[in-house]
């Protein structure tokens, strides 16, 4: 099956992203989001988007208009009910994504693949509040989702093996590298990345080096685009408390616990970037500054 007709629901950060680059891949694209603001937000940044694309001359003003012609939003889950797939990217939050999944399994027709695009919460766990465990994924996005080139593919022990590779095919469309993982918290990028990010952190606390020292290591020393410390900052620090939770509940190893610097900082609500203040200080965001936090 080729997939062509793509509902995300959630168009934030990530829902928006991904509704970019499937309309972008030629895809029919209805984004899902709970209120008319939220919708006409999430469109909002796709143009903006798209119209840097075509400043850079990235992209021509005829095909901007053709991608955003692509483009619907509603607030309506039924106006879903005819897609080949849904990408799910709302709040990472259990109880709230399996009611939706429920309600959506109720309304999409039995061919309808799912995907969810959390970073760490049980695929299968998803699946069980639907009917189809069999056509239900995870397909893992990355951070910016126009820019960045890969898409962890994930298999749960109920999915079906035809669909799965449709859906690798579908992120080949989209012009992205898939990879194929199952479903075990953090799946390939997560459990290498969490780590390191905690580490980093725990280097700060145990005074090994600062904080510019220790991202110019990592940027410097090995190629890395931003230091780790940076990169938290742009994932977002509660993004990563909550990813490094979940991930302990899991395995129950010391790699994927919070450092006690991290707790404090999101209790404190300096969450990085989007707070205005995590590692560093974001007043000038041209010129961010590193926090005196040690
Ligand atoms: N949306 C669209 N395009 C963007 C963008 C965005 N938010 N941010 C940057 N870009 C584009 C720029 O327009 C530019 O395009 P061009 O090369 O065609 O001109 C290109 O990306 C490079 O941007 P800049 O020159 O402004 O800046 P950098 O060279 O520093 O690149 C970056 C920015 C791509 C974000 C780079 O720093 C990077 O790759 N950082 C690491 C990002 C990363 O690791 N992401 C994964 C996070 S983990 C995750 O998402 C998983 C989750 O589960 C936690």
């Amino acid at each position: 099956m080729s997939i062509e007709k793509v509902g995300v629901v959630g168009c934030g950060l990530m829902g928006a992203g991904i509704a970019q680059v499937a309309a972008h891949s030629g895809c029919d694209v209805i984004v899902r989001e709970v209120s008319p603001e939220f919708v006409e937000k999430g469109l909002k940044s796709i143009e903006k988007n798209l119209a840097r694309l075509v400043e850079k001359g990235t992209l021509t003003a005829a095909d901007r208009d053709q991608v955003r012609g692509r483009l619907r939003g509603t607030t309506k889950l039924e106006d879903l009910a005819d897609r080949d797939l849904i990408v799910e990217a709302i709040i990472e939050q259990l109880p709230i994504k399996r009611e939706l999944y429920g309600a959506l399994d109720k309304i999409c027709g039995p061919a309808t693949l799912f995907a969810s695009n959390t970073s760490s919460l049980s695929i299968t766990e998803m699946a069980t509040a639907t009917r189809r465990p069999d056509r239900f994924f995870g397909l893992h996005f990355f951070n910016p989702v126009p820019v960045m080139k890969l898409v962890e593919v994930i298999r749960t022990i109920a999915s079906d093996a035809k669909a799965y590779e449709d859906l690798v095919a579908f992120a080949k469309k989209l012009g992205k590298t898939p990879v194929l993982t199952s479903d075990r918290t953090g799946f390939i990028v997560n459990r290498l990345l969490v780590p390191y990010l905690l580490d980093a952190i725990r280097a700060l606390e145990e005074g090994v080096g600062n904080i510019v020292d220790i991202d110019n290591s990592m940027k410097l020393g090995c190629g890395h685009p931003m230091g780790p410390l940076t990169l938290l900052d742009f994932v977002g620090l509660d993004t990563t408390y909550y990813i490094s939770q979940i991930m302990f509940d899991e395995f129950h190893e010391r790699r994927f616990a919070s450092p006690p610097l991290l707790k404090r900082m999101v209790l404190a609500g300096w969450n990085g970037r989007k707070a205005g203040r995590g590692f560093y200080d974001y007043t000038d965001p041209q010129n961010p500054k590193p926090m005196k936090l040690t």
